[in-house]
């Protein structure tokens, strides 16, 4: 299999996506010429001992001096306190500004180890190694950094553009199924807002994805990088189009948030969102019907849940929940699609045909 590189184009902070199979060990080398000194590599306990030594002994080849830290997997660890502890690990073992901080991980580990790099000494590099679905294809890629707050998810972050994003394939081999699954929300994600760039439809390839097929993965990982890294580098600051990237969040994010997040992954619940966001696309009259039985087919050649599992929250809750989203400009916003392909931002929806769609979605079709 070919390593792939796509660039992400932001002037002096473009990087390259490298994706192929076999690169965690020569993660040191596709560096090289930055001239690394020192390496910090941030894992979490579940990654770390099945990929923290190929990756620190690929680095020590390529002649960086490597330590390590691990940290608790799961959301918890995205959390204000964890970045004070990583920061004070990093004061502590002398971390200087021209050090390299290494994220081994899936978004957790990502958010969390890029929010930190942002703010130690004013920013230091990091090198995104994403190790799950969900982090190859969206997480690594457009420097959003995070932690969570008490009262929500993502409440305190920055933007900061890593040095490069090295996705190995091989990796998603080890992910649990559910996860994997969760990652293949956000693939069909880009094959409705990209669906030109698809060379066969996503439901015709679900198969092969599902049973981990390697090509095939490279290069849906790669397509979803290549729509991902040009979004981007549109819109790095997501004050425009990056927006559409979004799509089947709104519903997505408020299911999570109703359900006390221990109900969905991410992916299930935008799994979900999308399918609501095609329903209210049809209400409107910007789409047929057509792009909700299409939805219904990706989504379930993938195994992806298409309605709220029961118990579903009330509609209220779930509008309440909608009204919290930090991306809300003060009124209710939605990506929708108006045919696959042309995605467009609305912020003039009327409660009532919300209300509509959420029923129909629970009635499952
Ligand atoms: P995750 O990081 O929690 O990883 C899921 C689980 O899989 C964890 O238990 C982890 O230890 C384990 N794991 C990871 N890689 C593995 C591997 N290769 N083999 C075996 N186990 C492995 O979940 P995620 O879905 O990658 O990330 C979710 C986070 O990403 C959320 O916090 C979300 O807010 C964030 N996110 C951020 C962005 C962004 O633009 N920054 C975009 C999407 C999601
Ligand atoms: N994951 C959404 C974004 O990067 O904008």
């Amino acid at each position: 299999m070919g390593l792939e590189r796509t660039l992400v184009e932001l002037g002096p902070r473009s990087y390259t996506v490298f994706v192929g199979d076999g690169l965690l060990g020569g993660a040191g080398e596709l560096l090289v010429e930055d001239g690394w000194r020192r390496a910090l590599v941030v894992t979490d306990d579940n990654v770390g001992p099945l990929y923290g030594d190929t990756v620190t002994r690929g680095l020590r080849r390529a002649g960086l001096e490597v330590a390590s830290i691990s940290i608790e997997p799961g959301e918890g660890s995205k959390s204000v306190h964890k970045a004070f502890e990583l920061l004070d690990f990093l004061t502590g073992s002398g971390m200087r500004r021209a050090d390299l901080l290494v994220a081994l991980g899936g978004g957790v580990v990502g958010d969390l180890a890029g929010f930190v790099a942002s703010v130690y000494k004013r920013g230091v590099p990091v090198l995104q190694v994403p190790t799950t679905l969900m982090s190859q294809v969206d997480s690594s890629i457009g420097g959003k950094t995070g932690v969570n707050l008490p009262r929500g998810k993502n409440l305190v972050g920055t933007f900061h553009q890593p040095v490069a994003v090295i996705c190995d394939v091989d990796t998603l081999e080890t992910l649990p199924e559910r996860e994997y699954r969760s990652g293949l929300a956000e693939v069909a994600k880009y094959s409705f807002l990209r669906p030109e760039l698809w060379p066969v439809p996503l439901a015709e390839s679900a198969d092969l994805l599902k049973e981990l097929d390697k090509e095939e993965l490279a290069t849906v990982v790669n397509l979803c990088a290549g729509i991902k890294a040009r979004i981007v580098s549109a819109d790095e600051y997501d004050t425009g189009v990056r927006a559409v990237l979004n799509y089947g969040h709104t519903l997505g994010h408020a299911l999570e948030a109703a359900t006390g997040y221990e109900t969905y992954t991410h992916g299930e619940a935008v799994s979900v969102g999308m399918v609501f966001a095609a329903h209210v696309a049809a209400e409107v009259g910007i789409t047929d019907g057509g792009l909700v039985d299409r939805h219904l087919e990706v989504l379930a050649s993938l195994g992806l849940p298409v309605a709220p599992y029961p118990p579903a929250p009330e509609f209220e809750r779930v509008l309440d929940a909608m009204w919290q989203d930090k991306k809300s400009r003060g009124g209710l916003t939605m990506v929708l699609l108006a045919g696959e392909g042309n995605a467009m931002v609305r912020h003039d929806l009327d409660t009532a045909v919300l209300a509509e769609c959420y029923q129909r979605l629970m009635g499952g079709a």
